[in-house]
């Protein structure tokens, strides 16, 4: 039987009070299966990121449960999500978040560092990360001598370190040029296909969406659609075609990133 990595029931977030309230995640219930990789579209102020920072617990739902592998860690205490913040999710942030004072490698060792890795198994990981993503030689680069797609693997690297049981990307495409975006997602892709990594991305790029196996499509705070790849027979320029279509439909600020 396929494994429910993640699984969110009735999760609402308002943000203020009375007449003041946003309702940004307003009742959304999903699940992602182990070895998905799930594209979360919509209109710009749809709850997007709401949504993926309650699953990071970077901020606490209103409402709801969001289990990851089983355990409901909306109810942990802030310790607790701290510890399955840093060693149960992968992040990946269009402004890759790196650590401009360190090296691609302090990068990528950073969580290794604080969650008390062993050394000689964050090196066997580096190793085979390193050697994945090709980023062996741009190790000793400090940040600011990379380009923005060697930067965006670096820090996918470091999301990987830990192993961790999903990775949660919010428009990590954002801020690179078609060319380099198409080199992340052919990546990201890989790392589902050939390591069987979970993936939930937040994209407003049809383009990028169209290497998800299923995408959700949010409006004011709710899934209003969602479609699956047709996985042996769908191309992915048919499948780019469809999320255009209620690219379309949905309006508001999701078509005109195109
Ligand atoms: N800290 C906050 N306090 C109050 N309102 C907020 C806060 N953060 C987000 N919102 C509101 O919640 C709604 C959803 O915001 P969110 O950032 O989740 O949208 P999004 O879908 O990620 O949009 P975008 O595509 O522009 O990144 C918006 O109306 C926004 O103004
Ligand atoms: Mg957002």
């Amino acid at each position: 039987m396929e494994k429910k990595i993640l699984d969110i029931r009735s999760l609402k977030k308002y943000y203020g009070k009375g007449e003041n309230i946003t309702k940004a995640v307003d009742g959304i219930s999903f699940y992602v299966l182990e070895g998905e990789f799930v594209g979360i579209m919509g209109p710009s102020g749809s709850g997007k990121t709401t949504l993926l920072n309650c699953i990071s617990s970077m901020i606490r739902p209103t409402e709801g449960e969001i289990f990851l592998e089983g355990e409901n860690i909306a109810a942990f205490n802030e310790k607790k999500q701290m510890e399955y913040r840093g060693s149960k999710m992968g992040y990946l942030f269009q402004d890759f978040k790196l650590l401009d004072n360190l090296t691609g490698l302090e990068n990528i060792m950073m969580p290794a560092a604080i969650h008390g890795m062993k050394e000689k198994e964050s090196r066997k990981r580096i190793e085979k990360l390193t050697g994945f993503l090709g980023i062996r030689r741009i190790l000793n680069k400090y940040p600011s001598q990379m380009s923005g797609g060697e930067k965006q693997r670096i820090a996918a690297a470091r999301a990987l370190l830990l192993d961790p049981a999903v990775i949660l990307a919010d428009e990590p495409t954002g801020a690179l040029d078609t060319k380099n975006a198409r080199h992340l997602m052919d990546e990201l892709s890989a790392l589902n296909k050939e390591m069987n990594r979970t993936i939930l991305m937040v994209t407003h790029n049809p383009d990028a969406a169209a290497y998800c196996s299923r995408i959700l499509f949010l409006k004011d705070g709710t899934i209003f659609h969602e479609l699956r790849r047709r996985e042996e027979t769908e191309t992915q320029s048919d499948f780019y075609a469809r999320i255009a279509d209620v690219m379309a439909q949905l309006g508001g600020g999701a078509s005109n990133v195109l």
